[in-house]
């Protein structure tokens, strides 16, 4: 049986701790490891975690000082480890087919931080075997900070809180439901079967790996770090009884300027920074975060936060928050198109997810773009697409011809794009050269093979 809604606290994941630190990096060292946990009461769920833990621990870099992350693989699986929104050189983005070994794999990830502060996260990347992996528990948060960030008064400390969305589906023992088993590599299979390709949901929202947790709060304003890290959801955010979600953040960092939202969509792979604003309402209230996208009572409802005290605030959120240089896009040398659309991908009649066409194959060239050049990239599509890019963030332009919608503002990496609609982005690739990925963030349409390879040259 399911829990009671609101009934456990909100976990916060440990902030990782460098085994060692010289004058230009830090250095931590994170075991992946199966673990055995209690998601819901009574029952135990293995995971696949890092450190045994789901969320993975919370990694906070500064930026322009290098992170070295050792992964060391004690999983029966092989795995890689992608930072998605770092800027990493190709070596450590975590390709899917750059595998550490089940039970010994051993890579330093080297990231330069060369980037201001944003809300990243880190999750598995194998090829074919994305979807599994994460839902098992491979995901975490990675967060960039820098003084500029420090600078504004914005809720700081216990009030800056990371959240990380999924949904899943138990069996009745506590494991997780993941419809397909995992399979040793080189079977030549995915992990995911055509019954399941457009995508895995789950009747049990988890934030921070524990269902619909609860959180109690001062009557102050605080800053959430939203991640739908759900395998093929999207949610419509909104607080019950109505209060405003105001967005300083993309998932390329702050804003030029806050946008006010009602109700917040996040698509798989996006990360929204939100601040609410809990003075107004009396101590004893209860402000419950729903889902309006909901299929179901369970999955209609996120999390609960409880007003139990006036106490100091020394927040606020500035009218203006960043300088975000807007991109003209009559300066693009091109622009490119992206087509994402289901596929008969084999003369056997194998259907998947297709880019222009073809599915994955990482021997692929794939697009050859010259570094430092501005581009406009047109991704069109079948159905809903979340298309996350790798290495550079990109501003949305323009969505069917029209402005960019209410949730485009900023940096992004990741954009949801709707059915029969097109998306125009502006993006540039400065930090690497070398084979990069674009694909969906609907993780069972990923490892069905939508994705292409890209290079920098
Ligand atoms: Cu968050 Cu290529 O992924
Ligand atoms: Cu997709």
């Amino acid at each position: 049986p399911l829990p009671q809604p609101f009934g456990v606290p909100l976990p916060i994941p440990a902030v990782k701790k460098p085994v060692r630190s010289d004058a230009n990096a830090d250095y931590y060292e994170i075991v992946q490891r199966e673990a055995s946990v209690e998601i819901l009461p009574g029952v135990q769920t293995r995971i696949f975690g890092y450190d045994g833990t789901f969320p993975g621990p919370t990694i906070v870099s500064r930026s322009g000082r290098r992170s070295v992350v050792r992964h060391r693989n004690q999983l029966s699986v092989p795995v890689t480890v992608h930072l998605h929104g770092g800027h990493t050189p190709p070596e450590h983005d975590g390709y899917p087919t750059d595998l550490l070994p089940a039970g010994t794999g051993t890579h330093d990830y080297d990231y330069p931080m060369r980037q201001r502060a944003s809300t990243l996260w880190y999750h598995d990347h194998r090829m074919d075997f994305t979807g599994p992996q994460v839902y098992r528990g491979l995901a975490g948060f990675h967060l960039v900070h820098d003084d500029e960030d420090d600078a504004l008064p914005l809720p700081k400390d216990n009030r800056d809180i990371p959240l990380m969305i999924v949904d899943r589906a138990f069996e009745d023992d506590g494991s997780f439901a993941y419809p397909t088993d995992l399979l040793p590599a080189g079977t030549g299979m995915h992990g995911v079967q055509q019954d399941f390709m457009e995508g895995v949901l789950g009747d049990v929202i988890l934030v921070n790996g524990a269902p619909w947790p609860s959180l109690e709060v001062d009557a102050v304003r605080y800053r959430f770090r939203i991640v739908n890290a759900s395998n093929a959801r999207r949610y419509e955010l909104a607080l019950d009884p109505g209060m405003p979600l105001i967005q300083i953040g993309s998932d390329g960092g702050l804003l030029a300027a806050p946008v006010t939202h009602q109700t917040l969509v996040i698509a798989p792979g996006e990360r929204f920074d939100v601040v609410v604003d809990f003075s107004g309402v009396a101590p004893g209230t209860q402000v419950t975060m729903v889902n309006r996208l909901g299929d179901c009572d369970t999955t209609s409802h996120v999390m609960r936060f409880v007003v139990a005290r006036q106490a100091k605030d020394e927040s606020t959120v500035p009218s203006r928050l960043s300088d975000v240089p807007k991109i003209d896009p009559a300066q693009a040398v091109r622009t490119r198109e992206w087509r994402f659309e289901r596929k008969f991908l084999d003369k056997h009649g194998m259907e998947g997810w297709a880019v222009n066409g073809q599915a994955f194959d990482p021997e692929s060239t794939g697009a050859t773009i010259n570094r430092g050049q501005l581009e406009i990239w047109r991704f069109s599509t079948d159905l809903h697409h979340p298309i996350h890019v790798h290495l550079a963030p990109f501003q949305v332009v323009g969505r069917s011809g029209h402005k960019p919608g209410p949730y485009d503002a900023g940096w992004k990496d990741t954009v949801d794009i709707r059915p029969a609609e097109f998306v125009d982005v502006a993006v540039r690739f400065e930090a690497f050269s070398g084979r990069y990925l674009i694909h969906c963030h609907n993780l069972e349409h990923e490892d069905m093979a939508m994705m292409a390879n890209f290079h920098v040259t």
